[in-house]
This record gives structure tokens, sequence and C-alpha cells, in this order.
């Protein structure tokens, strides 16, 4: 169904506000589903792929395998881009736009980050952006996380390559995926802990151990050809 016709359905005054929540709610499930099936994902992870919108410069966070026990979902992670979005301004996180979780169904909707993972320029996929600057890029990361910890109580916990990304336009490091973040409510919890038996399929990682791992990976590879 077209826009329009959408808004004419729902303009008429005898539709309850849920029924009227879901006709949005299939419209953009139908119009989501005809962008995947129109065009490739612009990432990969474990559970999700990524596809652009790219008049809207947003992207759709479209989680396909079921995680539910495991991590979050993607209501939980909405909020945590919502509450870290804003709290600093060297370093960026995707601005989140709505979620959709219906039937199985999970989508997030946010903006979407141009520039490399990473991951992409470790496995020589991408080009680094000329904007990226080291210095400015780890201390400004590593102050991120500090932040995050010790102001918010968050712990993303997948700190990983492919968790992290050169905004191509400024340079800037942009954290991404909280789908394994957590925010501890009491101060002597042990935020990497997991449940017995589940440390080996589902691993938490030490934020500021990837942080210093991935700052020695990078250093090295740029290096390695000069
Ligand atoms: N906001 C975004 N803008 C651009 N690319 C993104 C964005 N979010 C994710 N991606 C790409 O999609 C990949 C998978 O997304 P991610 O949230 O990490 O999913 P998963 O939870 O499955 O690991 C990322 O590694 C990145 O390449
Ligand atoms: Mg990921």
């Amino acid at each position: 169904m077209e826009n329009k016709a959408i808004l004419k359905e729902i303009h008429s005054e005898h539709i309850p506000i849920e029924k009227r929540q879901e006709i949005f709610t299939t419209a953009i499930i139908n119009f989501t589903e005809r962008l995947f099936s129109e065009n490739e994902p612009i990432g990969f992870g474990n559970f999700a792929s990524v596809y652009e919108d790219p008049e809207n410069n947003i992207c759709y966070k479209s989680v396909t395998r079921n995680k539910d026990h495991l991590f979050n979902n993607v209501e939980d992670e909405v909020d945590f881009l919502e509450t870290l979005h804003e709290i600093d301004n060297t370093v960026k996180v995707p601005i989140p736009l709505f979620t959709i979780m219906k039937g199985g169904k999970q989508l997030l909707a946010m903006e979407k980050i141009n520039g490399p993972t990473l991951g992409e320029i470790l496995r020589d996929k991408k080009e680094l952006p000329e904007t990226y600057n080291s210095e400015f890029f780890w201390k400004n990361l590593k102050k991120f996380v500090e932040k995050m910890h010790n102001e918010y109580r968050i712990y993303h916990r997948d700190l990983r390559e492919d968790n992290i990304m050169i905004e191509a336009e400024t340079g800037k490091p942009v954290v991404i995926d909280f789908g394994a973040a957590v925010k501890l409510i009491l101060t002597d919890e042990n935020p990497y802990a997991r449940e017995p038996g589940m440390e080996k399929i589902a691993p938490f990682f030490d934020d500021e151990a990837q942080i210093a791992s991935l700052e020695r990976e990078m250093q090295y590879h740029l290096t390695k050809d000069k």
C-alpha cells in the first residue's frame, strides 16, 4: 500500500489508535521487506543483517537469529543508543529512530554511519578514511568508554573490530551494536560475569582490554607495509 492510501485509511476517525498503530507497523514491515529483498545488506553480524535506506540516510538492523535469552532485544538496544548518542561530541553512537517487534520479527531503525568498521580496515575490505587520526581516535574512544562506565554504569561487552566504525567525514570513532551491553544496578556487580555454562557459548569481552588490543592491531596493520 502506498503512503497516501495508508494515511487515508488511518484518517477515518472510527479507527481506534491500536488499529492505526498496527496499520503503520504493517506498512513499515512491508516496506522494509521490499527493501531487504531488492538490496544487499551493508553489514552482517552474528545475529543481524543491516540494510540502508539511501533515500533517508537511515539503516535497518534486522535481527535474523533468535537470541532472546542470550542477548538484548532491539528495544533494549535502542535504550542504550538513546542514552549514549549525545554524551560526547568526539565519539558517535548512531541516533536511534524506532523499533518494531512483531511475531518474532525485530527491526531497529537508526542513523546510517558512513564509513568502515575497524574489521573492514583490518581485513583490507575498505579504505582507511583520510580523516583518520590515530591519536585523536584512540584517546577519545578511551575517554568515552571511561565515561560510559563511570557516569552511566553501562558496559558494552562486545567491543570487537566489527562493532567500532570510523566516520568518514569526521574521522570520529563510532560505537555500534549494544546487543550485549548491560547497565549495572549494584555497585559491586561484575559486568562481565556469565551464568555458568554460558561462558563458552556467548562470552563477554572486557571493554578496556578490547580497546587496548584493537589499538595495537590497528597500529600494526597500518605500519606493516610502510
Ligand atoms: N548505524 C549503522 N550504520 C552503518 N552500518 C552499520 C550500522 N549499524 C551496523 N552497521 C553494519 O552492520 C554490521 C552488523 O551490525 P551489528 O549491529 O554489529 O549486528 P550484530 O548484532 O549481528 O553483530 C556492523 O558490523 C556494521 O558493518
Ligand atoms: Mg556486531
